[in-house]
């Protein structure tokens, strides 16, 4: 955890002309999560048509709850704020999903290589972003750093149920990140 990071008192403060003000960035930051959020659940309802009764569904099934907590949060979050969400929500319902179902026909070692890529890419994110926000925006940055404890956990997990020992772990590995980063970059912007 980063909690003894130094924050800005503002957030975007020091920002630039043509910066994003703080209300765009913060409203950037709640779109991108929530379908970050969205995409996480998807995906391991995706994992959970194909691994019914495997090793590893229990883990499975817990990641998800936490998901469906985080989802829930940043969908409360998007309607308090009134942010718009992303365009591409149908989008990542079926690319969430898709993602989910072939790593799990690759195995449970390969469903659990998802995790891992993922919640390193999305670790990275939250901390980016509560190193952003002030203490304006303080409760916000408690929940992002909660859930990057969550999402750390989650990698943890997937570690243990040897991740690692998937066949093809580096490239999948390498190929979900990519996807992971672009879906983020799209999905802040779009
Ligand atoms: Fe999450
Ligand atoms: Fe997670």
């Amino acid at each position: 955890m980063n909690d003894d990071a130094p924050h800005p008192k503002l957030t975007a403060e020091g920002r630039l002309p043509g910066d994003p003000t703080k209300d765009e960035l913060v409203e950037r930051m709640i779109r991108v999560d929530h379908a970050g959020e969205y995409g996480a659940v998807r995906i391991y309802a995706g994992q959970r048509a194909v691994l019914r009764r495997s090793a590893g569904v229990h883990a499975i099934d817990e990641m998800a709850e936490k998901e469906r907590e985080h989802l829930a949060e940043f969908g409360r979050l998007v309607g308090e704020r009134r942010v718009r969400p992303t365009a591409l929500i149908p989008l990542w319902h079926v690319a969430g999903f898709a993602l989910g179902t072939v790593t799990a026909m690759m195995g449970t070692r390969a469903a659990m290589a998802c995790t891992v890529a993922i919640e390193e890419v999305i670790e990275e994110h939250y901390a980016d972003q509560a190193a952003k926000l002030g203490d304006d925006e303080a409760e916000l940055r408690e929940t992002i750093e909660a859930y990057r404890a969550d999402e750390i956990a989650h990698r943890e997990e997937a570690l243990a149920h040897e991740a690692e020992r998937a066949p093809g772990y580096k490239l999948l590995s390498g190929a979900i990140k990519t996807g992971s980063r672009l879906a983020i970059w799209l999905s802040t912007r779009i």
